[in-house]
């Protein structure tokens, strides 16, 4: 132990971060040990470099270029290509080639909601959460192939427990507990104005998770894929906790991968306007790569095609499927750390605890689509906004459970209309299709409605 507190000791003086053992001498053995553990994992080289940086202001100035790259839909297939798709796409599932990836360690503080994302009811007749959606798409796929499909999940140190108690307490849904994997992400300490790593308690460091981006590191680390190696797993489908229209592991997009013989492939929806604050898959200095609204020239993202759609039009919305081989090769891997300025509850040189009103720090992550650029090229798949895409981010407004929920109410009502219920009887009724029943709006024929 003094060896470490020596360590831990010069680490804190050479980076002028003395502060951190401030409460030290007041804290009991348990606490001491703690404290210290947490500061000598602690990059702190890394942490001023970042700081320098966002002093200096330092941008990159870096002259991109940008390519459109472009995304199939399945309507520009004939009948026997698509269900070609959805063949492959079964016969993957059903022979233990896929998995599903769900990284659901945010935070969530646009929702605001206390707990994981994933245990959120977004006001459904059936009161469902998110993570029982989901889970429930994931039955009705496993039960159609005969085959259950492995679940990873990742979470981070704020709600690992609260998301496996939830698991648990539901009883994982129905699906089995053997199929479903939970590990947490690496976190990243959080910092100042002035650069000084911030208190969470006088023996803790306020560390935050450390982005999506992390979930490759923690695939690895964990020994998930370990894990789906040995079970002879191929792709992965890597996506999103809060977006309440999520098919996943949906298999016309498995199909259409594997047949575009690339190693990932993005489901889209089409960017509504140039402005719109989307990330946009494109080419970016010849490498597939998801860049931000605010990177591309204004320009180029209002250019338009013939027909007048937008051509820089690739809207992310976190929906991949990627091959476990190319993951392998990336997992270890750098990616550039992404800095943002918030509000960091932390504690004061009294020991008083401070919830801030107005950012007063920084925290730092990694992003999950920053390994596009690492290949030299992959496909994209458009789909439907109001048929996929149903996103769960602000607690009111734009992209909120009100919204999300309507969506889903009005594309089940539109499913039965095309099941051939007659629109008149539907209207002014909320109509919830259970996932158990229909994936697509399949296999419907006016039963099984949950209806108010
Ligand atoms: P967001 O970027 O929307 O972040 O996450 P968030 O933390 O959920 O919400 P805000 O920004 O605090 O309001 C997109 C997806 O990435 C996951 C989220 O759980 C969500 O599925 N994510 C985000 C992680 O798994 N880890 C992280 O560190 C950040």
């Amino acid at each position: 132990m003094n060896d470490e507190f020596n360590k831990a000791i010069e680490l804190v003086n050479k980076y002028k971060q003395e502060h951190l053992l401030r409460f030290y001498h007041f804290l009991n053995n348990d606490k001491k040990s703690a404290l210290i553990n947490d500061i000598l994992t602690i990059d702190f080289e890394l942490i001023q470099n970042i700081y320098n940086k966002i002093r200096k202001n330092h941008i990159e100035e870096k002259e991109n270029q940008f390519k459109p790259l472009i995304a199939n839909s399945l309507k520009m297939y004939s009948d026997e290509e698509k269900n070609n798709f959805y063949k492959i796409g079964m016969n993957a599932l059903a022979n233990g080639k896929v998995a599903v990836y769900l990284v659901a360690g945010g935070q969530g503080t646009r929702l605001g909601h206390n707990g994981p994302k994933g245990t959120f009811d977004i006001g459904l007749p059936s009161r469902k959460s998110l993570f029982q959606l989901q889970c429930e798409r994931l039955i009705y796929l496993s039960n159609k192939c005969k085959k259950y499909i492995p679940l990873y999940i990742m979470t981070s140190i704020e709600n690992h427990h609260d998301t496996v108690s939830f698991f648990k307490e539901h009883n994982y849904f129905g699906y089995p507990k053997s199929m479903i994997m939970f590990f947490k992400q690496k976190t990243m300490p959080t910092i100042n104005e002035d650069g000084k790593v911030l208190l969470s308690d006088e023996n803790k460091i306020a560390m935050s998770p450390n982005g999506n981006g992390g979930c490759f590191v923690a695939l690895k680390d964990s020994g998930a894929l370990g894990d789906m190696k040995a079970k002879g797993i191929e792709w992965l489908f890597l996506y999103g906790i809060d977006n309440a229209l999520v098919r996943v592991a949906d298999p016309y997009f498995i199909g259409f991968t594997i047949c575009s013989n690339k190693p990932a492939a993005s489901k889209v929806v089409e960017k509504k306007y140039p402005e719109e604050k989307v990330g946009v898959l494109c080419y970016k200095n010849n490498k597939p790569a998801i860049v931000e609204y605010s990177e591309i020239p204004k320009n180029i993202a209002s250019e338009v095609d013939q027909d007048g759609k937008l051509i820089y039009s690739n809207a992310n919305i976190l929906n991949h499927i990627l091959s476990v081989d190319f993951i392998e090769t990336i997992a270890g891997k750098p990616l550039p750390l992404h800095i943002a300025h918030k509000k960091i509850e932390y504690i004061d040189e009294h020991g008083k605890k401070i919830l801030p009103i107005n950012p007063n720090g920084y925290k730092f992550e990694y992003f999950l689509f920053d390994i596009f650029e690492m290949l030299d090229d992959m496909a994209a798949l458009e789909v439907k906004r109001e048929e996929e895409f149903a996103p769960v981010k602000n607690s009111e407004g734009e992209d909120s459970p009100q919204t999300a929920k309507e969506l889903i109410l009005n594309l089940h009502k539109k499913w039965l209309i095309n099941a051939g219920v007659d629109n008149t009887t539907l209207k002014e009724k909320q109509i919830e299709i259970s996932p158990l029943v229909s994936y697509y709006g399949d296999n419907l024929s006016g039963k099984s409605i949950n209806e108010i």
